[in-house]
Order: structure tokens, then C-alpha cells, then sequence
């Protein structure tokens, strides 16, 4: 642990933000169970977000769109018993805050009350400002998240890098600009050059948190299972794989149904044992009752 992990026992909101008056990266990562939860909240890691990427990641789906609040809701609640430190942010998945204001905060105190996430984090640039200001209005604290957005994969005609002319370019930095004034505590940049990632970051009070977005943002975020090496997608540019988690699990798998067929699985030290008098006994019982 560094001596930042170490001065705080619980992550809130403010000090999200003060990471960022002291220049103080911030790291986040997803998790959507139990067991990868604690391994990412002991790890000291500062915010675990229960991502919609669970839908391709663990749920299997083609992209985000088919997600659905119960979906992350479940999940939630598995990653909210295992999370102690971290800020616990939840995504709201496509669909839950296109309909109406008045649905999309619905789905928020959800999160909050039946969930237990601290915050909730969904995409979109300006057109979104005035659900951000009801759901701070509501005490949601909102981490906003703009550039390549998953769940626009329609509009957008694929997963496309964003920002790359002066004109989109120009457009996200106000849709940036427009988020922070509607109260967002933080700003996801993901699929960007890392010169207008750096431009965004440097005019916003707020951190920035990058995911192919360049080293120049506040924090970065990737998804568990991406830095693990458990993901069976493409590779995309900006991962790091820190483990090779499939590779260890496809030995580890060959060899249980290895043993299982040579007979060396379980062995006698991964058995019950009755005590000796029973086995006396009880072949002395199975003897009378066949004679
Ligand atoms: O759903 C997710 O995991 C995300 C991250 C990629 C930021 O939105």
C-alpha cells in the first residue's frame, strides 16, 4: 500500500476530488462479483465501478445495449458486500435514463438504496446536464462519461475513437465544460486522443478518468477483467494485461479432468474418514443383514 491508500479507510465522493487539487492519481476498476470485488478493494485500488460491460465481459452479450437495470442491480449487490474502501459506482445501463428524467432517477435511488452504490455513472455529453443536476439535486453523485460511449455503438456505426477533428474535438471539450457545471464529480473520457484528454483534464476542476484516453488524465479505469487477461474480445490498444488469468485457468482445468480420469483426484488425504470401531461395526451390521 502507498501512503495515500493507507490516509484513508473509506473513499467518499470529496475525496475524489481532492485527488485532484493534489495531483493525486486516482486508480478505478470494474468488478461485478464477490470474490474479484475484494481482490480490487484490498488491493487499495480507490473506486470499483459495476460496469454495464459486465453484459460482455461475464454476462456474454454482443455489446452493452441489452443490460438491463435488475442485471446490474444483481451485481451490484454482490460487489457492495465485498467493498469496504472503494467509491462503489454503478452504471446505468442503456435505456434506464433515455425514456425520462423521472425513470432515470428512479433507477438511481435504486442503486443507492437497494444497492449501496455511493454514485452512479452514465454517458452522454450536454444533452444530459439536466438529469445530472435532478440526480445531485437528489444526492446521487453522478460521474458523467463522454467520447467513445458503448451504448451509442449504433450512432456512433462501430467503436470508433472519438475527437479526432476540431470539430468533434471542440464538441466534447463543451460537453465536458457542460457536465462539471451540472454537477458531475467526475468525468470518464474513454476512446480519445491523449492531447485532447489532456486539454479536458487541464480546464476541468473535477478529475478526469481515462480509458484509452492517454496517462495524462486524473485517474484510470479498466475493466477487471481486461487487466487480468480473463476476456475473450479482442485486445483493444489501451489494455495492459497485468496476468495471463485464461491461460492459468486452462492448466488448471487440463489438469483436474487429468486427474479426475487417472484416478489421482480426489486421493486419500481429500476423503472423510470414519474411526476405526465404526468400519468394525459396520461391516459386522452389513454381514447379519445378508445372512
Ligand atoms: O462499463 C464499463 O465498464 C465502463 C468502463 C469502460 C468505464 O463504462
Amino acid at each position: 500500500m502507498d501512503h495515500n491508500t493507507e490516509a484513508v479507510s473509506k473513499v467518499t465522493v470529496p475525496w475524489i476530488l481532492e485527488r485532484k487539487l493534489r495531483a493525486e492519481k486516482i486508480s478505478c476498476l470494474t468488478a461485478y462479483d464477490y470474490p474479484t470485488a475484494r481482490l480490487v478493494d484490498e488491493a487499495g485500488i480507490d473506486l470499483i465501478l459495476v460496469g454495464d460491460s459486465l453484459g460482455q465481459v461475464v454476462l456474454g452479450y454482443d455489446s452493452t445495449v441489452p443490460v438491463t437495470v435488475e442485471e446490474i442491480l444483481h451485481h451490484l449487490r454482490a460487489v457492495r458486500r465485498a467493498t469496504r474502501r472503494a467509491l462503489l459506482v454503478a452504471d446505468l445501463p442503456y435505456g434506464a435514463y433515455h425514456v425520462s428524467d423521472e425513470k432515470a432517477l428512479e433507477v438511481a435511488i435504486r442503486y443507492v438504496k437497494e444497492g449501496g452504490a455511493e454514485a452512479v455513472k452514465l454517458e452522454g455529453g450536454r444533452k444530459r446536464a439536466a438529469l445530472i443536476r435532478r440526480m445531485v439535486d437528489a444526492e446521487v453523485p453522478v460521474m458523467a462519461h463522454i467520447g467513445l460511449t458503448p451504448q451509442s455503438v449504433h450512432t456512433m456505426g462501430g467503436y470508433r475513437v472519438q475527437g479526432k477533428t476540431l470539430e468533434s474535438a471542440t464538441e466534447l471539450l463543451a460537453d465536458a465544460e457542460a457536465l462539471q457545471d451540472a454537477g458531475a464529480f467526475a468525468l470518464c473520457l474513454e476512446g480519445m486522443p491523449r492531447e485532447l484528454a489532456a486539454i479536458v483534464t487541464q480546464r476541468l476542476r473535477i478529475p478526469t478518468i481515462g480509458i484509452g484516453a492517454g496517462p495524462d488524465c486524473d485517474g484510470q479505469i479498466l475493466i477487471f477483467h481486461d487487466l487480468v487477461g480473463l476476456c475473450f474480445l479482442p485486445r483493444t490498444k489501451f489494455v495492459r494485461p497485468y496476468a495471463d488469468t485464461a491461460a492459468n485457468l486452462r492448466q488448471a482445468l487440463a489438469h483436474f479432468r487429468e486427474d479426475i480420469v487417472g484416478g489421482r483426484f480426489p486421493d486419500d488425504s481429500e476423503s472423510y474418514h470414519w474411526p476405526a470401531s465404526l468400519q468394525d461395526q459396520f461391516e459386522r451390521e452389513v454381514t447379519r443383514g445378508t445372512q
